[in-house]
């Protein structure tokens, strides 16, 4: 019922007049912390009213913010969910209450009938250009490699993995002998990583993929205190392009970075407002660029420009 009520024309609202539940995870991350500060501007400057609460990484938490959005009855909601499965019910709710739901950056396992749609890159395609991109580095050589995952249960950690895998699946000289959630916080990087290099002896370890740029810079500093040089004893690749990969970068101890666009909310709202405005439906998944950076990049101008951003 409440679908096809969605299909209808709305009468036209203006973003001024709109107020809207922004449910975050957390701040794990850099990139985390400029999708936050581009979020508020995006609302600010449409003049939204914008609810925020910051899960701090529970998804107890979300489910709790949501209920009070729907309480106070926004206009919408913004969901950025911290893992992929548990979402059905609360989102049955907000559905039942006419409230629109967004997902941002990562998505859910749940039909696709509980939200309006779905602001994200294509995760698997993060992991397999890493993956190619490895595989191209190497040109056939042995490559042991470790593997700092996501959080786990999180889209981006299930499909950055899966990316990866395909990426390398036809190059036999490629081999994760590591794999291990880092939370994608630089903290937990940089004490996994100290644990592969114990468990292996740095010479083992060829190439480091980490989920993203923040567990690889934890990553950089373990292997520097190991005495190994990070970008040359070991190669790394990861995702984001947050202000301090593309710094590491600069000096040689980074090899390639992903880019992940912070700002899920432009998208987002854009849809929104098109759909409250005449009723335009829009896509289930809106998809955000994925674009490789590497040594041939200047990645000191790169810093400088980023820096600035809300990382
Ligand atoms: O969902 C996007 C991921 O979440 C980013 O790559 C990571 O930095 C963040 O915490």
């Amino acid at each position: 019922l409440i679908a096809s009520a969605m299909m209808l024309a709305p009468a036209s609202v203006m973003a001024a007049d709109l107020t809207i539940g922004f449910s975050q995870i957390g701040s794990e991350s850099g990139w985390r912390a400029a999708e936050t500060t581009v979020t508020k501007q995006e609302a600010e400057k449409r003049g939204i009213d914008l609810k925020f609460a910051d899960a701090q990484q529970k998804q107890e938490n979300q489910i709790k913010a949501l209920r009070s959005f729907i309480a106070q009855g926004v206009d919408a909601i913004l969901l950025a969910p911290v893992v992929a499965t548990g979402w059905d019910e609360v989102l049955e709710e907000a559905k039942e209450a006419e409230i629109p739901v967004m997902l941002l950056d990562r998505t859910v396992d749940a039909p696709e009938d509980l939200y309006m749609t779905a602001v994200t890159s294509d995760l698997v395609h993060e992991g397999k250009v890493a993956g190619d991109w490895l595989q191209d580095e190497m040109a056939g050589a042995d490559c042991s490699i470790v593997e700092l995952q996501g959080t786990t249960g999180s889209s981006p950690a299930i499909d950055r993995k899966k990316g990866f895998e395909e990426g390398i699946s036809d190059a036999s000289n490629l081999k994760i002998i590591r794999s291990q959630t880092g939370d994608f916080t630089r903290s937990q990087g940089k004490v996994v990583m100290e644990s592969f290099l114990k468990a292996e002896g740095g010479a083992n370890i060829c190439a480091l993929y980490a989920h993203n740029d923040d567990m690889a810079v934890g990553a950089i500093q373990a292997i520097k205190e190991a005495g190994l040089k990070p970008g040359e004893d070991i190669k790394i690749v990861s995702i984001d392009s947050v202000p301090d990969i593309h710094l590491a970068m600069a000096s040689g101890e980074a090899n390639a970075t992903i880019e992940l666009t912070p700002n899920m909310a432009g998208p987002a709202l854009d849809a929104l407002e098109a759909y409250l405005a005449d009723g335009t439906v829009p896509p289930k998944w809106i998809q955000t660029e994925s674009k490789l950076y590497t040594l041939k990049d200047d990645n000191q101008a790169i810093y400088e420009l980023k820096k600035d951003l809300g990382y």
